[in-house]
């Protein structure tokens, strides 16, 4: 069974259909990049799945239930996760204590004061597991709006692994990034395993090819094509599509 299946999602803004159609299926354990120049619909898509936003039709199933209309809290608990954006983090609290924040709002009914939660040994062993995975242990106690913006970017991307999410979502998780905290990244997310199915937007081209197994290109809200990262790099179209766009890809074709 498909971990992931959205049925012909439409969005409509006003007069502007951004997503058109949508349907796809992913397994668990997949690696999916969605690609497509700026506009195409990639984001509008992403908030369809946590639940941001409704679609105008269509529906999406996760574990085989339909969550259409589900809330982005009962998604996450279902087990899906995106990552955060940098202004979701608490600036003036240390990386620690945000992972300790996020696995409390995971755990309902635990929400607690800050000094009861430090002693808590097993958040923060699972705290301890996390910061490591993304290579910030070291930096548990800094303050947020102290580390380097790479470091926030991966602070992000451990954050929706509090939940020991089934698929996480990533939009853009090199966006901003130097091609060596880029290339970081790019390890960090293959290294996740492969209980975690992931489903990430990204316009770094370095990125896609050395995470995803299949890759999406998405053009004026509809797939124009998919494949392997060998048939998505040999395919003439995509080179097509990204030239009058080319600003917006980064990474060697
Ligand atoms: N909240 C919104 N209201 C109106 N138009 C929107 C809104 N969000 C996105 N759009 C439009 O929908 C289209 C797709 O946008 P988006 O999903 O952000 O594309 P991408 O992430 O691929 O760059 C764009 O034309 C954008 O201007
Ligand atoms: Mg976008």
């Amino acid at each position: 069974m498909a971990l992931l299946e959205t049925n012909r999602i439409f969005v409509h803004f006003g007069g502007l259909a951004a997503v058109k159609g949508l349907s796809l299926s992913i397994e668990p354990g997949e690696r999916v990049a969605l690609i497509g120049p700026n506009g195409a619909g990639k984001t509008t898509f992403f908030n369809v799945l946590t639940g941001q936003i409704r679609p105008s039709s269509g529906s999406v199933h996760f574990k085989g239930m339909d969550i259409t209309n589900h809330s982005v809290y009962a998604r996450t608990h279902m087990g899906m996760a995106r990552s955060f954006q940098i202004t979701s983090l608490f600036p003036n609290l240390s990386v620690m204590v945000n992972v300790l924040i996020a696995l409390q709002g995971i755990r309902r009914g635990r929400y607690d004061l800050r000094r009861y939660f430090l002693k808590d040994k097993e958040l923060v062993a699972i705290a301890q597991e996390l910061l490591e995975s993304v290579a910030l242990w070291d930096l548990r106690d800094e303050k947020v709006s102290s580390l380097a913006y790479g470091q926030q970017r991966k602070l992000e991307i451990a954050l929706p692994l509090a939940s020991s999410p089934d698929l996480l979502l990533l939009d853009e998780p090199s966006c901003g990034l130097t091609p060596a905290e880029s290339s970081d990244i790019t390890s960090r997310i293959r290294d996740l395993g492969p209980k975690i199915t992931v489903l990430m937007i990204a316009h770094d081209m370095d990125l896609v090819f050395g995470v995803a197994e299949r890759v999406i290109l998405l053009h004026y809200g509809e797939i124009a094509c998919e494949g392997t990262c060998e048939e998505i790099r040999a395919n003439q179209m995509v080179k097509e599509i990204y030239m009058g766009s080319r600003k917006s890809v980064t990474g060697t074709w």
